[in-house]
């Protein structure tokens, strides 16, 4: 069954330049939402400028969506007054424009981040307790547990997708938190066409011999990630030059990099991420 509306924010980012496309499929009408421009629509998606920070914007864009995906947000650690705006009242402004405007779920990418200063040997499952590794994670525990009591107050579903991460295997740590695209949809289209979720988490990581969590607790999902992260780990290993100090929480930690930078420091400048986002 076709949904009428879908809203998807942070529309112009890396993720969402993979979902736009497969999201028109699903509904008679995609609005995608940014700061910045998509470029040119699909065929059935239609753009919309606004910011996360404007309550009256989110009124604006989310009248009439059955379902929101929220994919928008400063993505990095920074100060918190800079992510304050897109990212904890962003978040805010997104649930209740759902509520009042009667939408039936909100799909979160929350992040890897809301339990990064879990130990890497620590196998994490869905109902782990929070442990945020920056004012970033931090963000992400706040909408997970705003999602959970706008459902077990007002009944708006949320899925929460805790991506790992979502980028190209290119050092040890991706071996086990490698998210395909593919699997990103996949992932997405469940959380949109699952019947009934209530309040729920799902990891967001594909088929790698050495995940590092478990989804067995989201598995109604119906989530079957295809792709594994092993098929780059000799290329990996070959490129390493010494070896790993288990010492340091970059490498000891669920939160990489995340885990070892002071807060309110740029956790990404640890990682090498490719921009490689899909061009309309
Ligand atoms: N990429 C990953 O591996 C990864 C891992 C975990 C979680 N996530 C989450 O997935 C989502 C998408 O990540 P991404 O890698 O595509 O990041 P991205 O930075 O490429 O995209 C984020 C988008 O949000 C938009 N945005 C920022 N502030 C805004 C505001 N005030 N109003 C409107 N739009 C605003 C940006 O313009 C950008 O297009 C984010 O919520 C991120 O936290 C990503």
């Amino acid at each position: 069954m076709k949904l009428k509306k879908i809203v998807l924010t942070g529309a112009a980012g890396r993720l969402g330049s993979y979902l736009r496309e497969p999201l028109t499929a699903l509904c008679d009408e995609l609005v995608s939402t940014d700061l910045e421009d998509v470029g040119t629509c699909y065929p059935g998606e239609r753009f919309m400028k606004a910011d996360l920070a404007s309550f009256d914007d989110m009124m604006a864009v989310i009248e009439g969506a059955t379902m929101v995906i929220h994919m928008g947000a400063f993505v990095d650690e920074g100060p918190f007054e800079q992510l304050l705006g897109p990212n904890f009242i962003g978040s805010y402004n997104v649930w209740e424009a759902a509520y009042r405007t009667g939408a039936r779920r909100v799909v979160y990418a929350s992040s890897i981040h809301a339990v990064g200063m879990y130990d890497k040997n620590v196998c994490l499952d869905t109902e782990m307790p929070h442990r945020p590794d920056t004012f970033y994670g931090l963000a992400k525990c706040f909408s997970e547990d705003l999602g959970r009591m706008y459902w077990e107050k007002r009944g708006l579903e949320s899925v929460h997708m805790r991506i790992l991460s979502c980028a190209s295997v290119n050092n040890p740590r991706s071996l086990g938190s490698y998210l395909s695209y593919d699997d990103l949809i996949q992932l997405v289209t469940r959380c949109i066409d699952t019947p009934v979720t209530g309040w729920a988490v799902v990891y967001g990581v594909s088929d790698n011999d050495r995940s590092p969590v478990d989804n067995t607790k989201a598995a109604f999902l119906g989530y079957r990630p295809k792709d594994n992260a092993e098929d780059f780990a000799q290329a990996v290993f070959a490129e390493m030059e010494a070896p790993l100090d288990p010492l340091d929480k970059t490498h000891m930690c669920h939160g990489g990099p995340f885990a070892s930078v002071d807060l309110g420091n740029s956790g990404l400048a640890g990682l090498n991420v490719v921009d490689d986002r899909k061009k309309t």
